[in-house]
């Protein structure tokens, strides 16, 4: 039955319009519909708050909505909020605080802002807090969110707003560094504080990089301008639907499409029978993938619930879900395993017994992987150490909950070449990966990455796109696919949750030995299974890099949707076990935590043992330390939060709420060692300006501003001279993509190089204008070519003498870069909590880290990446976990019940950066993505324990574990 239509009539951005729509359809989906794309969805249960619009000046969520109840009334979307082509003053603040970073959020945050401003036009701090609460970001831990919202009152009320300022300290190498006054925080204060930047009195001077630059996507994040995967509308388009397995574990027996197939509307249904089965792995990794080869496109077997059973291509989305409930499956339900440690015991069901799959250690046992890896002669280093010391950790199944779920639209194009457009951390591996699985050569295949709303991982993965893929070419058509938001949560995928054993053998105060065993949950498939587990095992056995170490390690399958790349990549979740044995061990032996943690860490100098045995996926290369500011850090971090002064006074405290306040220090990478490589083109323009082509993924952290301003330093141009694009596999060059925190360290490096190779280009054509014989003494500055006796000329015109005069020819360069290290960012972290001891519920007060991540290219951008994981690891320490029943279903797979930090919920969040100048990195950078989740994890575990005197071990820290601990 087709649903009734109405004529309505909105003021849309003041504009009047006249609509038909259907009875029950959405104010979201008509807005959409009617190309509002500003509008976003990021849930369908009312909870994200991405589809905020105003109706008659307030905030509502346009999904609760039907258009036919708002008929009549008037609507400001983001995309009405600019005025004669002037920003609104929120729009210019977020900008300028750089609280912009996906900028899937931006529109609902901005336009939430501005009904709030318009009734506090000098809001307190709290009030800001409770009035963004029901708009959630994942990327930016809010902090720059408040700032903007601050900035934007002030200049709503006229006063003056200076430009933004990141405070500057110059510092000599081995001076006790101490955190500035600003850092002192009173209790309850949650407001911002800019993130102050240590400079050791060595390192050079830069014009752009270092500077607090603009976002070169900012603005048209800001005026909510079409970018994203699913902001565009195909003419033809079909809207693909997945079916997806109720059970956690059951065979086919048989399946039936032939009733959903003769649905009118309906252009295909595919099931495993239409399909040829070919094996491969998911992960967006390098070439080869590695094994295990487990998964087909649609297979004979599901292996968890949200896993995927046949797909469809129909006239509209509800027709599409309407053929998928007329598709009939008989299953053979089998029993399930939800646990890691349940899969290994024997008569565990087996969850791989298909005998095509390739590269499963033991299938029987489900153990997809068995590692081992040793330096040293552990067992005598552990037999003569004078205390062994031993813990065991859980980690969560945490999951990246991006705002933006997985999306993406095929079409072929006038070539007939296949094109998918994709919400993607990796064009060119989903090119690659794609080609075999839909009977095509890469070179038919075009991937496109516009802007992506939150990837941190999730998007390191092939998902959607061979699926959407197969149905383009089926049918001809453009077809669109889009996770739910219950099927991101279920479909997906999520970090890896481990079991981690740790040993530790002591000696005076010097750790002799360590061993971990770990067995790492892979769920369903392996795609990212070897390699996350490498990681952890490498960066959890080299923060405190004793000579004898030893890794055992068992990955394994359970009937759970599969773990995937996710942020801090194995090594988090390592990291955090060791650090909270750590200070067990110190304060069983009487010592001071954070000296005990600063004798034993890897120092500048000395070799990373396992860096050779656990690459990643593979062999890896000898590393030692180059540059470290981890001393620098957590003398920062101890004195900004009064740490020694405050673990004193709470040994003291009684009553219910006890207060506590923990430390962490970890390492991260920069890159994966001689596997990671990124290619740069910079193309001149006859105005002096480039266009700069990167592979690289910008997927909201920033990438595309701070290799702009790579290259502006090395050309003499301002950021706004270059015109960013990426990525596009047609278009930009070579770049593995936006992972393992390799963007700064590597694309950077290609950048660099190609600014270079520019820089002298441009040197040679001003020198042949000048009619000087040598380039020597040339320098690029102010967008001139100056020559040493004081002559100039400027790119401008350098661009129209090669382009039309002087040895006519384009002045472009490409250039490529890949590393045999992977310089350690360190970090030091502190937070401080509050623990009801009744209710063992737990209140974050604050957090800081002091980060050394090399040099710091973009402040704003970097202190954006700390703040957001710092939160993101809140979540996955003290709240984010997914359950399951013992039958495997899927027990709180939707915001709300699944909670991510909301912002009147934040602590105070503070970053402090130590500069270090890694001479392999670009103008000395190493990297900030990843370091910034990987301590709050053990520093919340110190505070509870500060606080109470009990030993969490089993993340993350629910009021019932908690609780359960005090009371036993
Ligand atoms: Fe409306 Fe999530 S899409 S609240
Ligand atoms: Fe808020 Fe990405 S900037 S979700």
């Amino acid at each position: 039955m087709t649903e009734k239509k109405l004529t309505i009539h909105l003021i849309i951005n003041s504009e009047k319009k006249e609509l038909i729509v259907g009875k029950q359809e959405r104010l979201l989906d008509v807005l959409r519909r009617e190309s509002y794309f500003s509008v976003k969805k990021g849930c369908d249960t009312g909870e994200c708050g991405m589809c905020t619009i105003l109706l008659d000046g307030d905030p509502v969520r346009s999904c609760q909505l039907t258009a036919a109840a708002v008929d009549g009334r008037s609507i400001t979307t983001l995309e009405g909020l600019a005025r004669d082509g002037e920003l609104h003053p929120l729009q210019q603040a977020f900008i300028d605080e750089g609280a912009i970073q996906c900028g899937f959020c931006t529109p609902a945050q901005i336009l939430t802002a501005k009904a709030f401003l318009d009734d506090h036009p000098d809001p307190s701090m709290e009030e800001i807090r409770v009035a963004m609460s029901g708009v959630l970001c994942r990327c930016t831990g809010y902090v720059s969110i408040y700032k903007a919202i601050l900035r934007a009152a002030a200049l709503l009320r006229g006063e003056p707003t200076p430009p933004i300022d990141i405070p500057e300290a110059v510092f000599e190498e081995g001076a006790k560094l101490t955190a500035p006054a600003i850092y002192k925080r009173e209790e309850g204060d949650r407001m911002p504080i800019p993130p102050h930047i240590f400079t050791p009195e060595a390192m050079s001077a830069t014009t752009v990089v270092g500077k607090p630059e603009m976002k070169v996507d900012a603005v048209k994040l800001a005026k909510g301008k079409p970018v994203f995967t699913d902001d565009i509308k195909l003419k033809g388009m079909l809207y693909g639907a997945l079916l997806t397995s109720p059970h956690a574990h059951a065979r086919i027996k048989d399946i039936d499409a032939s009733e959903a197939r003769a649905m009118p509307g309906v252009h295909t249904v595919l099931t495993y029978k239409d399909l040829p089965r070919i094996k491969y792995a998911s992960g967006g990794q390098s070439y080869p993938n590695p094994l295990p080869y487990d998964q087909v496109v649609l297979d004979n077997k599901v292996r968890h619930e949200g896993d995927r059973v046949a797909i469809v291509a129909a006239e509209s989305p509800e027709m599409a879900q309407k053929a998928l409930h007329k598709i009939k499956v008989d299953y053979e339900v089998l029993p399930a395993v939800t646990n890691g440690l349940d899969a290994l015991k024997e008569g565990a069901p087996v969850v791989h017994d298909e005998d095509d799959s390739e590269g499963i250690y033991d299938a029987r046992r489900n153990i997809v992987h068995h590692i081992e890896q040793s330096v040293g002669d552990v067992d005598a280093a552990f037999a003569a150490a004078e205390h062994v010391y031993e813990g065991d950790y859980s980690t969560p199944r945490q999951d990246h909950a991006a705002l933006e779920t997985h999306v993406c639209i095929t079409y072929m194009d006038e070539d007939d070449r296949l094109v998918i457009r994709t919400s993607t951390q990796v064009p060119f591996h989903i090119r690659r990966m794609i080609a075999p699985l839909v009977g095509l050569e890469p070179k038919q295949i075009r991937v496109v990455k516009p802007r992506i709303g939150g990837g941190f991982g999730g998007k390191q993965e092939m998902l959607l796109e061979e699926l959407c893929s197969i149905m383009t070419l089926k049918t001809g058509r453009p077809v669109r696919m889009e996770y739910s938001r219950r099927e991101d949560f279920i479909s997906a995928r999520t970090r890896h949750p481990n079991f981690i054993h740790y040993k530790v053998g002591v000696t005076g105060k010097k750790v002799e030995a360590i061993e971990l065993k770990l067995i790492g949950d892979t769920g369903a498939y392996g795609c990212h299974g070897l390699t996350v587990q490498m990681v952890g095992g490498f960066k959890g056995l080299t923060l405190y890099n004793a000579e004898n170490l030893r890794f055992i390690c068992d990955v394994v399958y359970t009937n759970t949707p599969a773990a995937g790349a996710y942020r801090g990549y194995g090594s988090m979740q390592c990291q955090y076990g060791i650090e909270v044995l750590m200070e067990e061990i110190a304060e069983d032996l009487g010592l001071d935590v954070a000296e005990f943690k600063r004798a034993n860490w890897l120092k500048v100098g000395e070799p990373m043992h396992l860096s050779k045995k656990l690459g990643e996926g593979r062999e890896g290369f000898e590393q030692m330390m180059n540059t470290s500011g981890l001393s620098e850090c957590l003398d920062l971090a101890l004195d900004a939060t009064d740490f020694y002064a405050k673990r004193e006074a709470y040994q003291k405290q009684s009553g219910t709420i006890r207060k506590g306040i923990g430390l962490s220090v970890m390492m991260h990478g920069s890159g994966i060692a001689g596997l990671d490589m990124a290619s740069a083109t910079l193309k001149m323009n006859d105005d002096g300006s480039f266009n700069l082509l990167i592979g690289a993924t910008d997927l909201g952290t920033g990438s595309d501003t701070i290799l702009a301003q790579i290259a502006a330093e090395e050309l003499g141009i301002p950021v706004e001279d270059l015109i960013v694009y990426s990525s596009d596999t047609d278009f930009t060059p070579f770049d593995k993509g936006a992972y393992a925190s390799s963007t700064t360290y590597i694309s950077g490096g290609a950048v660099r190089k190609a600014a270079q190779k520019t820089a002298a280009r441009l040197r040679e054509h001003a020198a042949r204008m000048l009619e000087l014989e040598s380039t020597e003494g040339m320098l690029l500055k102010d967008r001139q070519v100056i020559a040493p006796d004081n002559r100039s000329v400027t790119l401008k015109e350098i661009g129209l003498s090669s382009f039309h005069n002087l040895d006519q020819h384009q002045i472009m360069e490409t250039a490529s870069h890949m590393s045999l290290l992977s310089p350690p960012p360190t970090a030091a972290q502190v937070v401080e909590v509050e623990v009801d001891t009744e209710t063992g519920a737990l209140k974050v007060e604050r957090m800081m880290m002091a980060v050394d991540c090399g040099r710091v290219i973009n402040p704003l951008t970097a202190a954006g990446q700390v703040e957001g994981g710092m939160l993101q690891a809140l979540g996955f320490a003290h709240c984010e976990d997914l359950y399951y029943s013992p039958e495997g279903k899927h027990l709180n797979a939707d915001f709300g019940p699944y909670h991510i930090y909301r912002a009147d919920e934040t602590p105070a969040i503070d970053v402090i950066f130590v500069q270090t100048d890694e001479p392999s990195g670009p103008f000395g950078a190493k990297s900030v993505a990843e370091i910034s989740i990987d301590g709050v994890g053990p520093a919340l575990v110190s505070a509870v324990h500060d606080a109470t005197g009990i030993w969490m071990r089993d993340l993350p820290l629910t009021p019932e574990k908690v609780w359960t601990a005090l009371k036993n």
